[in-house]
Parts: structure tokens; sequence; C-alpha cells
């Protein structure tokens, strides 16, 4: 139960259902809409000039849509796509054959680009500068590099950390956006669109009850949705109404604010073991016994949000908020 909130864990049911909820179009993909707004000009302007799109780059935390995304670029780009993980491109040769499978107009997408190594990257630019792929054959006195015509393409990276991708690789993306955590209204519209797609009718508060404990991202509404969903099914409830969302979210343990068993311990430990801090997140997360990437790239962005953590030069501090909401006395003690 402790990781049903980890938008980073999917299993295979739960991976065949996400492609058949991913919406296909920018009308039908929920939020964002800045960025939508852009892809939209961006995607009628190319069409008009009957050229590739310019390269893209999104990047965010886990379950915000970014493969979603990828798809709908695609599609409304009037392409195929071609989905590659960027660790499974272990040599300039890999990635050769999959650039010679794309067809003019195509979205090569990337997921997890940050983790392709340096020397595919390298000649990965050539393939985004001028769609041209330079590899070296041979070896010794007989190296020499060949060139090869690529049809024009559209790249679309995805990662979690953007931190970790290389200035030159980065500076080469004409589109780059960040996405963000959904509101709860999107995530409402979210959640009802699944409950469209399940053909499991929902009520609008409970919809909106799935929503605020969703960590304002898709893939964990739509998680608890189809949790949800089962009780329905199980008390023969042709709706799901709130009293029964209320029940399911009770035994799922996930609290108002949509915190988990780990958020919850990780909340009480920096504040009962180490007065709320400054602490630093290695000894926060050895003494918890969670992996400190995990901590900082899965729990703490939602923490930071909801303002109950803040972070610090000298380590992690709990908010007077953090206090309140686990109903405990700022100079209560161990
Ligand atoms: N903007 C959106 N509108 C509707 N559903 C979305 C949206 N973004 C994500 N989803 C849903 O959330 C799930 C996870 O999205 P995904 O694109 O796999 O996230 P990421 O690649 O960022 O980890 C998908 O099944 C999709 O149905
Ligand atoms: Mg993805």
């Amino acid at each position: 139960m402790t990781r049903f909130l980890d938008p980073n864990k999917n299993d295979i049911e739960e991976s065949n259902e996400e492609i058949s909820l991913r919406p296909l179009t920018l009308d039908d993909y929920v939020g964002q809409s800045e960025l939508k707004n852009n892809l939209r000009i961006f995607i009628g302007a190319a069409k008009k000039r009957n050229e590739v799109l310019d390269h893209i780059l999104v990047y965010g935390p886990p379950g915000l849509g970014k493969t979603t995304l990828a798809y709908v670029v695609a599609n409304e780009m009037g392409g195929k796509i071609k989905v590659v993980n960027g660790p499974s491109i272990e040599k300039p040769g890999d990635l050769a054959s999959i650039l010679s499978t794309i067809q003019p107009g195509d979205v090569l997408f990337i997921d997890e680009i940050h983790r392709i190594p340096r020397v595919v990257e390298e000649i990965l630019y050539g393939a985004m500068e001028d769609f041209q792929l330079t590899i070296m054959v041979g070896k010794d006195d007989d190296a020499r590099s060949i060139s090869i015509d690529l049809a024009p393409f559209t790249l679309f990276g995805a990662t979690t950390k953007p931190g970790s991708l290389s200035s030159p690789l980065r500076d080469r993306f004409g589109i780059v956006s960040r996405l963000d955590y959904y509101s709860d209204e999107e995530l409402t519209a979210i959640v009802q669109r699944t409950s469209r797609v399940f053909q499991t009718p929902i009520s609008e508060k409970a919809a909106e009850m799935v929503a605020v404990r969703s960590r304002g991202t898709p893939r964990i509404a739509n998680r608890i949705y189809r949790r949800v969903r089962d009780f329905a099914n199980y008390q023969d409830e042709k709706e799901i109404n709130s009293n029964l969302t209320k029940e399911a979210l009770k035994l799922l343990k996930i609290d108002d604010l949509g915190l988990d068993d780990v958020d919850t311990r990780y909340i009480r430990t920096l504040i009962k073991r180490f007065n709320g801090g400054p602490v630093g997140l290695e000894t926060l997360a050895s003494t918890i016994g969670e992996e400190i990437n995990n901590l900082e790239e899965v729990y703490e962005p939602y923490l930071l949000k909801l303002g109950l953590i803040n972070k610090t030069p000298r380590g992690r501090v709990a908010t007077e908020k953090a206090y309140s909401h686990f109903k405990i006395d700022l100079f209560e003690k161990e």
C-alpha cells in the first residue's frame, strides 16, 4: 500500500488501461493550456509551411502526461510515432537503425532522454540539426565517417530530470516546456473523462474528492478512480458516490491532502526525530528507509507544493502547516 501513490510505479494492467485512456487530440488533453496554445500555433504553422515541427523537450514529474502529449503531437501532425527509451539506445548503431525506419514527418519519442549515453548523444546532434547521421565505420587506419540522409522528423524528448541533460542537447530543442501539476478542477475533468471511458459514472462530488487526493497527477487520479470503481462494482453500485469514495479512500490509506504512508513517515520523522529540521535529505532518507532519489523526485516536489516542507541550505525543514496537518504541537517532543 505504501507505493500506491508513487506515480513512478505502473503495473501491466495499468499500462494497458493507460493506452486506452490517452487523449488523442490537443482539445481532449486536459490542462497545460499555455503549452497547448503554443503547440496549436507551432503545429498549424508547420503544417501550412509543409515542414516538420520543431524538436520538443518536455520535462516534469512522472505521471503528468509527457508520453500522452507525444502521442497527441504525432496525431495532430498526422504522422506516426516511434517510441524508444533513452537507456535502450546503447550505441550509435542502435540510433541509426531506429532513425532509418522514420518516415518524413514522424515523431521520434525518446523517453528518459537524459539517460542516453554520451556517444549516442553526439550523433543525435547532427540528426536533429540537419537530418543527417554521421557515424564512424572501420577501425584504426581504415576508420572513416559516413553520412546518411534521414527523413525530416520531430524529436520529442521527455525527462523527469532536466538538470541532467547536457546543454548542447537542450539547446537543440526549439520548444522546451515544463509540465505543471494539475489543478483540482483539471483533475476532476480527467476523472470524469476516465469514468466515461470506463462507463462507470461518478458523481461530481466524488470526482472532486478523488481529484484533491491525486497529488496534482493524472496517473494517480486514474489509479484512485480505478480502485474506487472496484469498490462500486463490488457493492453493485451503479454510480460512484461520495460516501463510497470516502470509504475506499480510508481503506487505501490516502489522507485529505492525498498524502500516503511514505509522506506521513517523512513528515513525522522530520518533526519528531529531528525537531522539524533542518536535517539533510540523506539522513532523513536512511532514517525512514527510503531511497534518496525517490524522495527527491517523487515525494518532495509535492510536499513542497503543498507547503509542508521547505528546502534550506542546511537541510529540510517542516513548516507550521506540516505541524498543524499532522496535529503535532510545535513543542511536543518524542
Ligand atoms: N492532460 C491530460 N489529460 C487527460 N489525461 C491525461 C493527461 N495527462 C496524463 N493523462 C493520463 O495520465 C496517464 C499518465 O500519463 P503519461 O503521459 O503516461 O505520464 P508521463 O509520461 O508524464 O509519466 C495517462 O494514462 C493519461 O491517460
Ligand atoms: Mg511517460
